[in-house]
């Protein structure tokens, strides 16, 4: 269900808003900082709007980001039902949004909430004031967002419109975080499908119908036509499926594409069984997601077309299921991928890999300035960093830093592996090019080590293994998180090539022997 967002206008400091205006709303929502409830900051505004905060205070309530109190208003101020969010202690964009996500979470009972928080903010210079309006409005349709598709009982939220009361100037910012909020959405829409209901073919349709909708430039390839491009990689995982595979390339071109050109890659494994080297059952249950990389480039590409950039995105994403059947790859199978490059598939759980090595070398063709892949990679990258931390490696430091800055921004958190080439060696086959697992440790890296092999050269590129924070198992709410769509449309709308670092100049040294100059003889003396 969408809601709707209008913005009430207000003057751009204090909490003079149009009373009037809200007075319709069941419910207000307020931000209230740790400071103000425990060091006694307490501001006359919260009396203005018919806060007790020692009522409050009385409930536990410390004012922690993310914490959440509803109570009765203690004057006769617009509606007589307060929502408390608790906005820590030094608020930020970051505090803004988990407070609102958790505070409309708390709230959809609600009809139509009238939202104060972001006044809670107003200490922030204009920039971040504008960064926090948009963290706001993405954290309201965050946090009103549901699945329900497979639920037979009537619908429990109420919620259909939260009236924002924010300066005027900033209604920009305010409708690019609500279409930011919608583009995570139906990437979560996308993950939270069961497998054996999206299969390539829905998933793919789904994606153009979006790209249509949005005019973005879209081009899905089926069966035939992804066996004439030779994408030995896709067709190899998807040997034992029932399901045909697809190929999907989306483009958003710009009048004026003047900070370059960037492509996004997503793995769209629409369930994986692990194939004939089969996962255990517990392994293989929340398997549906594994298509999280190309949903949120799908996301993200969704967000772009409403932010846009000045740079080209190019995005591809290959989708299939990894399947036992008949005629499954076997492990020992020698796949020949589109870049020509043979593979020997020791494992056939290692799949992402395989399917991700056709696009990243059908992307390259294009000579982006830079590439970035998302992909639910490894397990080991859970081990190694949590449920909440994507694992960063890449080939240029310039990008890596780029992403590290977009992560910041927009609190989807990632952190740098090394990418080491002494480990290298670990994929060298004895029958094949590559193969495609290494020894025991490590295997994050060695995942993207392989990935690496099929990027061309001089491209600047960066793998996130998103496989811990794509989807949540535990906490509430859980399922998709659509991790990764903020983090891209953040990093395409802060583009620019000459922030990626220039690849290092070849010591003639390590030049192949045709390009050095002939040796010159020594005279002997
Ligand atoms: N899709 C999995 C990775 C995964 C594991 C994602 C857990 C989310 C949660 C991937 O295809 C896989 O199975 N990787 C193997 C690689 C191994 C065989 C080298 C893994 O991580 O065990
Ligand atoms: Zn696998
Ligand atoms: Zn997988």
């Amino acid at each position: 269900m969408k809601i709707s967002l209008p913005l009430i206008s207000a003057s751009a400091t204090g909490l003079s808003a149009p009373v009037d205006a809200i007075s319709a709303a069941d419910a207000y929502l307020v931000g209230i900082a740790y400071e103000d409830l425990c060091q006694g900051t307490v501001s006359d505004d919260f009396e203005h709007y018919g806060i007790d905060l020692q009522k409050l205070k009385a409930t536990g309530f410390e004012g922690k980001t993310g914490e959440v109190q509803i109570l009765t208003g203690s004057n006769n101020f617009g509606p007589g039902l307060v929502i408390a969010a608790g906005i820590g202690r030094f608020p930020g964009v970051t505090n803004i949004r988990t407070a609102t996500i958790e505070a409309i979470r708390a709230g959809t009972s609600f009809k139509h909430i009238a939202s104060y928080l972001i006044y809670a903010a107003a200490d922030l210079d204009d920039d971040d004031f504008e960064m926090a309006i948009q963290a706001h409005a993405e954290g309201i349709v965050l946090g009103a967002y549901a699945f329900r598709e497979y639920k037979s009982s009537q619908q429990k939220t109420e919620l259909r419109k939260v009236s924002v009361v924010a300066p005027s100037k900033f209604a920009a910012a305010h409708r690019n975080g609500q279409r930011i909020g919608e583009a995570v959405n139906f990437a979560r829409d996308l993950v939270n499908e069961p497998g054996g209901s999206l299969t390539p073919r829905k998933f793919a349709g789904r994606v153009q119908t979006m790209a249509r909708q949005n005019g973005l430039s879209c081009k899905v390839w089926n069966k035939p036509a992804i066996e004439k491009a030779q994408m030995g990689g896709l067709l190899g995982v998807n040997r034992g499926s029932e399901q045909e595979p697809r190929f999907v390339q989306l483009a958003y071109t710009p009048k004026k594409a003047s900070r370059g050109h960037l492509a996004l890659v997503g793995k769209g494994i629409t369930f994986d069984s692990g194939g004939l080297s089969i996962k255990p059952a517990s392994g293989m249950m929340t398997m549906k997601y594994d298509m999280a990389g190309a949903a949120a480039v799908a996301g993200a590409m969704f967000a772009i077309a409403s932010l846009k950039p000045s740079v080209k995105v190019s995005a591809y994403l290959p989708m299939t299921d990894n399947m036992t059947g008949g005629d499954a790859t076997r492990p020992g199978d020698v796949l020949k991928t589109h870049s020509k490059k043979t593979v020997e598939v020791l494992n056939t759980d290692a799949e992402g890999r395989l399917i991700l090595a056709d696009a990243l070398s059908i992307a390259s063709k294009a000579k982006p300035d830079a590439v970035v892949d998302l992909a639910t990679l490894t397990g080991a990258c859970v081990v190694a960093l949590g449920d909440d931390i994507a694992g960063l490696l890449g080939n240029n430091n310039g990008w890596n830093e780029s992403i590290e800055k977009s992560a910041k921004r927009t609190d989807e958190k990632v952190w740098e592996l090394p990418l080491v080439s002494e480990y290298r060696s670990q994929l060298d086959s004895s029958v094949a090019d590559i193969q495609n697992i290494g020894s025991n440790y490590g295997g994050t890296i060695t995942a993207a080590l392989f990935l690496q092999e099929f990027v061309g050269e001089g491209i600047a590129w960066a793998h996130l293994d998103i496989a811990g924070p794509a989807f949540r198992e535990k906490a509430e709410p859980k399922g998709a998180t659509g991790y990764g769509v903020r983090l891209l449309a953040d990093l395409a709308a802060n583009f620019k090539k000459s922030e990626l670092s220039k690849p290092p100049a070849i010591p003639a040294s390590s030049k192949p022997a045709s390009a050095k100059s002939a040796p010159t003889k020594k005279k002997k003396s």
